[in-house]
């Protein structure tokens, strides 16, 4: 299914450096999420959004051995994902198929494919685009209040830290969107480099006027590649997400 067709109530009220972020918006809609995640996403992605409702949507036998060991909340989270992981795959022509746990626990994508899934405890989305397009992708999509204080020193670096207090009381609202980006760009890494990374192993470069990102690292390893991941976000209604991918053009990755 795409979208949502009930708009769901919401009571966020955020905001950031002015031209960021959206103010007080108490509702959205899965059109509103998917037409959004579609902005973000370079041309040539396909995006579904499910709700995580009461009822399991079926999973293939491929997926089930992953599947065992879940709670039902889980469940109902993993099997929307791929749930929707497919539909968004049937808007690029392609037959539904098994998506197994990789790796990583990254979702194995049918050949010729990049994508990723993302959800809260109401939602599900994907986004998928042929390798032909894009080289990789990672989502995120996350509520959009504050990050709790406590988790600030775990997920920003000192010189972020630095950079969000110029945001005054709404360096919590900004604080989150590092921890998005970090998540949308570690999605989007993986598959290229099958490294896990902790939050501090890169710094994220927020542009607040354009809602777009960039990464680095002093990690050799993962330096370049990252160098070479855009990154954008939005708030709708709530929600934070974020977008993050290589672009197949870029002839500098081998
Ligand atoms: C995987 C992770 C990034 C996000 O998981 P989450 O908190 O459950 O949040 P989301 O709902 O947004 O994403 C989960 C989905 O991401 C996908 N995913 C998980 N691991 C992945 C990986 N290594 N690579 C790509 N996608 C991955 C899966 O599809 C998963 O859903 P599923 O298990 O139902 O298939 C996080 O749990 C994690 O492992 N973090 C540690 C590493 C990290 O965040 N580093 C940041 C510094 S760069």
């Amino acid at each position: 299914m795409n979208g949502i067709p009930t708009p769901l109530p919401c009571a966020f009220s955020i905001g950031i450096t002015a031209g960021a972020w959206h103010t007080a918006r108490d509702m959205w809609t899965g059109t509103e999420l998917r037409t959004t995640m579609l902005e973000l996403a370079p041309p040539g992605a396909a995006c579904s959004v499910h709700r995580t409702g009461r009822d399991q949507a079926p999973l293939w036998p491929g997926e089930l051995p992953a599947a065992g060991s879940m709670s039902d909340k889980r469940l109902r989270e993993f099997s929307a994902g791929r749930y929707c992981a497919r539909a968004a795959l049937a808007d690029l022509g392609i037959e539904p198929v098994a998506l197994p746990v990789g790796p990583g626990r990254a979702p194995v994508w049918p050949a010729g494919i990049v994508g990723s899934i993302s959800h809260t405890d109401d939602i599900a989305i994907a986004v998928v685009a042929r390798q032909a397009a894009l080289r990789s992708l990672g989502i995120d999509v996350e509520s959009s209040d504050p990050l709790g204080a406590d988790l600030l020193p775990l997920v920003c670096r000192d010189e972020e830290r630095i950079a969000l207090r110029t945001t005054g009381p709404q360096l919590l609202d900004g604080a989150k969107l590092i921890f998005s980006a970090k998540e949308s760009i570690y999605k989007c890494l993986w598959p290229l480099t099958g490294t896990f990374l902790e939050f501090h192993a890169l710094g994220i470069r927020v542009d607040p006027v354009l809602q777009r990102f960039t990464a680095y690292s002093q990690d050799l390893h993962i330096a370049e590649t990252l160098r070479l991941i855009r990154g954008a976000y939005r708030s709708v209604g709530g929600l934070l997400l974020s977008c993050a991918w290589l672009d197949r053009a870029d002839q500098r990755m081998n």
